[in-house]
């Protein structure tokens, strides 16, 4: 249904659009993480009042003192946010005084690696008893297809007091709020495309929620790429995060068929990718990290499990770059080996702890899994992360280390490269190391019998 045959919503989406359009709608964010904070600044930068709401009281108090606790953005930032119409809080009443809110929550898996869809439940319930009709909400958090429609809207409609409905294409009622998916798609640490280049995906529950979606992210993104349903909207995000889980997979595969025929990956990758059509270069590694790709996949193959359906891909992907850490922690026992050396006893230090070079996250990272590998088989380990001053504790491992720092480097029976991050001074490593295991090609050019890459 068109949204100028609703008269009743029709003023309210035309309220909005207008409001929009001179950057006085009052955007909420839920969930000031990796993926809310830098969306809170976006919509600050082109003037909108921003309202951050996040349940975690530290990060409301830093922020509203002009602290930020994301590596790649700078206190000047939330400072500046401050003087322009930013503030955070924890009071979810703010809802009411606000036109749009955009859920960032997180959505990872549980102990048995299944969908934990609990904080989009608890902040659906938070929000619920203070919508106001005309309102957009939209999830950004990656979730399976259906989650919008399925688990957001009833939360809604169910949890407020005034009888308000989702706006839905048919509907007749004015008394209703507009609901959208849109995918966050950053690639964290990648400077090559600026975030306003990233194209938004839009998925709206009617053509009216759609339309105040694409209004409001075009006014911080140069492109958006509405899309019939918040359903396809979700399945996109996955499609993306599945074709890169399963490619990963492929060529960590091939990378452990090239090490037993004595064939360099890196060199056969390189070759490849100069093909100028169908071909697109992913990378080996030590095991997936990050919220995303170790993630995502698993919320579509349980969610197919409904429909009779087994994601065959997604659990071989999932099978072989679980593999990996495990592969890690071999390659070193073999290269100990070669030098008359037993792991159990070792000295090893851990170069680089989290997920992906170049940044401060931890999450998922095949780093904790290989060190606690190592600890378990006797290895004495340390870790050197210049974005990690300490590992301690998190949903899966108990660490409790500091960083070492990169002295006296001989000292260390073995120095593994488990995260390839470009402040370190390679040449020195390798030259002050007695072996060095490289999971991640970082030692590519320099010539030493002490590489040996796994
Ligand atoms: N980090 C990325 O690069 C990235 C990229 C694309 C998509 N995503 C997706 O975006 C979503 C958010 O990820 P993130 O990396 O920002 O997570 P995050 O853990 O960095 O941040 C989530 C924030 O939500 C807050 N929170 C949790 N429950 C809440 C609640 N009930 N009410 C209010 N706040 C609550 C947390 O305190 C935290 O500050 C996830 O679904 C993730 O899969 C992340």
């Amino acid at each position: 249904m068109s949204t100028t045959s609703r008269p009743l919503s029709s003023a309210s989406v035309k309220d909005l659009l207008a409001k929009i359009e001179t950057r006085t709608a009052k955007i909420g964010i839920v969930g000031l993480g990796y993926v809310g904070l830098p969306l809170t600044l976006l919509f600050n930068e082109q003037k909108f009042p921003v309202t951050g709401l996040d349940i975690d009281a530290e990060k409301v108090n830093a922020l509203n003192s002009g602290k930020s606790y994301i590596h790649r953005i700078p206190a000047t930032e939330i400072a500046n946010a401050l003087s322009s119409n930013f503030r955070a809080s924890n009071d979810y009443r703010e809802v009411a005084n606000l036109d749009i809110i955009i859920i960032c929550v997180p959505t990872p898996l549980n102990e048995y690696r299944e969908p934990d869809l609990g904080a989009i439940q608890a902040t659906a319930k938070a929000i619920a008893p203070h919508l106001r009709a005309g309102q957009l909400i939209v999830l950004e958090s990656t979730t399976y297809p259906g989650t919008t429609e399925e688990v957001l809207v009833p939360i809604l409609e169910s949890g407020n007091a005034s009888g308000l409905n989702a706006a839905r294409d048919g509907a007749d009622s004015g008394n209703v709020f507009f609901v959208a998916f849109s995918p966050e798609r950053e690639d964290p640490g990648n400077d090559t495309v600026a975030r306003r280049d990233i194209p938004k995906v839009i998925g709206g529950l009617n053509p009216a929620a759609s339309d105040l979606a694409i209004a409001v992210y075009g006014s911080i993104f140069n492109r958006t790429v509405p899309v019939s349903t918040p359903a396809a909207a979700e399945m996109t995000k996955l499609l993306e995060n599945i074709y890169r889980c399963v490619n990963i997979a492929l060529v960590n595969e091939l990378k452990m068929l090239c090490l037993r025929m004595g064939i360099d990956i890196w060199e056969v990758i390189q070759a490849a990718s100069t093909k100028p059509f169908g071909f697109h270069p992913f990378y080996p590694g030590p095991g997936l990290g990050g919220h995303c790709i170790p993630v995502d996949p698993f919320y579509l193959s349980w969610k197919a499990k409904e429909w009779d359906f087994q994601a065959r891909f997604i659990e071989l992907a999932g099978e072989v770059n679980t593999a990996m850490p495990y592969h890690v922690v071999d390659a070193v026992v073999a290269a100990l080996n070669r030098h008359r050396k037993a792991l159990h006893g070792s000295k090893v230090l851990v170069l680089g702890v989290a997920y992906k070079k170049d940044i401060d996250d931890l999450r998922e990272s095949p780093a904790l899994t290989i060190i606690e590998e190592l600890q378990r088989r006797g290895a004495t380990v340390s870790y050197n992360d210049p974005y990690f001053p300490k590992v301690g504790r998190g949903r899966k491992y108990n660490l409790q280390m500091a960083c070492t720092p990169l002295d006296n480097l001989a000292q260390y029976d073995c120095l593994l490269i488990v995260t390839d991050h470009s402040d370190y001074d390679y040449q020195r490593i390798v030259k002050e190391a007695q072996l060095v295991v490289d999971s991640r090609n970082a030692t590519r050019g320099i010539r030493s019998e002490k590489i040996v890459l796994c």
